[in-house]
């Protein structure tokens, strides 16, 4: 066996996964849902960040759990993160798991969008962002009030950093090739924001990789549909 750790999405934290914390527990030797700087109650970066440094401090919070190696599964955001644990930290990724993310960097456009929506959550609190639930949940999806709350406890000005540091984010295509670990990906079947065709991308490209669509869920498929979920994790964990 070998230790998981579970990367999470934006504008959540390590709660996202508290149920897969639990379930893998046999699965794994041990399982970390580190927050990503500034959220979940940890200390917020006096200077933007990037995602390279956001893999650092997952690496850091392996280290003091004195993890040497482990599999890696992020979730959006989470699989931006993953991305740059392969390209700076590799020997410490046993295994990888993309969950409802993409490999593409932003274009012009969408980076935009990211300034716009770190200027409206720094004057207007992350409240701002939560008059309507976002695109990619479904609509009327019983997760919504949950995952508000989430979102409503994380600092403005972690939602405005991680907002612009997933803008700066490198295009991971070139990386895919060199993924020689066991890799799986996953994508909700009706998530709008990191679609099938993107997961088809990342799959054509990494050697050996899964595709796994998930039934009845849209973009945070750990939650929106979590047994399915965690078959999939399970069998990722296993496979030789
Ligand atoms: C996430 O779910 O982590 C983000 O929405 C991903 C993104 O905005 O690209």
């Amino acid at each position: 066996m070998t230790a998981l750790v579970l990367v999470h999405a934006f504008p959540l934290d390590g709660s996202m996964w508290t149920r897969q914390v639990e379930t893998m527990r046999d699965a794994a030797d041990a399982v970390l849902a580190p927050s990503l700087p500034g959220f979940g109650g940890t200390s917020l970066p006096r200077e933007q960040p990037s995602l390279d440094d956001y893999a650092d401090v997952v690496v850091a919070a392996m280290d003091a759990a004195k993890i040497q190696r482990a599999a890696i599964a992020g979730l959006s955001m989470g699989g931006y993160v993953a991305f740059a644990l392969w390209r700076r930290h590799r020997a410490r990724v046993a295994r990888l798991f993309l969950a409802d993310t993409r490999a593409e960097a932003d274009t012009d456009e969408a980076r935009e969008r990211r300034y716009r929506v770190a200027e409206l959550v720094r004057k207007g609190g992350v409240d701002a962002m939560l008059k309507t639930p976002p695109a990619w949940l479904r609509e009327r999806s019983p997760h919504w009030d949950a995952l508000k709350a989430t979102i409503r406890r994380q600092p403005a000005e972690a939602v405005a950093q991680a907002s612009i540091a997933m803008g700066h984010r490198p295009d991971s295509r070139p990386d895919l090739p060199s993924i020689d670990v066991p890799t799986a990906i996953v994508v909700g079947e009706a998530d709008t924001l990191t679609t099938l065709e993107m997961a088809t991308v990342m799959h054509a490209q990494i050697p050996g990789a899964t595709l796994t669509v998930i039934p009845d869920a849209g973009h945070i498929a750990n939650i929106e549909a979590p047994e399915a979920f965690d078959a999939a994790l399970r069998a990722w964990l296993r496979r030789e």
